[in-house]
């Protein structure tokens, strides 16, 4: 069927990541909206993304999005992932009809909030080297002192709890110990969250942190992007949600696909 030939109040919201991370963004967007139809579409066979070169990462995600969008005529794609909003974005906008909604580091919001006048980003390796994060913080946060964090081993984590694996305070500790600093007594005093895959990780974020801080999630802000873009008449659905990855089935852990609601779909 053509792309836009159906009637837009049946087509769903496709939300895509890497992984399982993108499940933190599409919580707040069902909350949101009870009636959408979702589907989430995780990369497994190509993840991590986080330490994959610029270029490579952008012709990949291009192709597999383009099948994505020509496998279920979405009304809407929810980019949710940083790593791959912060390289793609444009492209996918030059390449596709559909209107992307991208994650972002929340830096704004960041230095809006900070009263120390230093914030850390924690985010993926490839997240922490992008110009539009150096862009984010030029236009929006040119007074505060910003920490960037780049760590590969908390997305693994992530993935890991949410399959049911027991994941060591030790590991997490080392990872955030960097995210803390203080200055002669000022100290870090907001953290971004700017990887998909860390609200899943809050809880020993919070329990672990060697002093406390406000934690930014940008996830509600996304599922309020997400209605402001369909209230112009696009979506209304049964309020169904599918799950796509690209891993082999034969290779889904039993404690991910426990409900067996993973479904296949080839990786590229
Ligand atoms: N969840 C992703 C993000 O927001 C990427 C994780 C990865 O694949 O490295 O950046």
């Amino acid at each position: 069927m053509r792309q836009g030939a159906r009637d837009p109040v049946s087509r769903p919201v496709l939300v895509f990541d890497s992984g399982i991370g993108g499940l933190s963004v599409l919580r707040h967007i069902r909350a949101g909206d009870p009636a959408l139809d979702l589907v989430y579409a995780a990369d497994h066979a190509g993840f991590p993304y986080g330490g994959r070169e610029a270029e490579e990462l952008l012709a990949h995600v291009v192709a597999l999005l383009g099948r994505l969008i020509d496998a279920h005529d979405p009304c809407a794609v929810v980019i949710a992932c940083n790593t791959v909003s912060t390289l793609v974005l444009p492209a996918l906008r030059a390449r596709f009809s559909v209107p992307f909604i991208g994650t972002v580091p929340a830096i704004k919001p960041a230095a809006a909030q900070t009263r120390s006048g230093l914030i850390t980003v924690l985010a993926t390796a490839g997240t922490v080297k992008r110009d539009y994060t150096f862009d984010l913080i030029r236009d929006f946060a040119p007074e505060v002192a910003v920490t960037l964090q780049g760590s590969a081993a908390l997305v693994r984590l992530a993935e890991a709890k949410l399959a049911g694996e027991a994941v060591a305070d030790d590991a997490i500790a080392r990872e955030l110990a960097p995210c803390f600093v203080d200055r002669d007594g000022t100290r870090t005093d907001t953290l971004v969250l700017a990887c998909t895959h860390f609200p899943f990780l809050l809880d020993e974020f919070v329990r672990l942190a060697p002093w406390p801080v406000g934690w930014i999630d940008p996830a509600p802000a996304i599922a309020r992007r997400v209605s402001e873009v369909l209230a112009r008449g696009l979506a209304r659905g049964e309020g169904t949600t599918r799950y796509v990855s690209t891993w082999p089935p034969a290779r889904f852990p039993e404690s991910v696909d426990a409900a067996g609601r993973w479904q296949p779909f080839p990786a590229v």
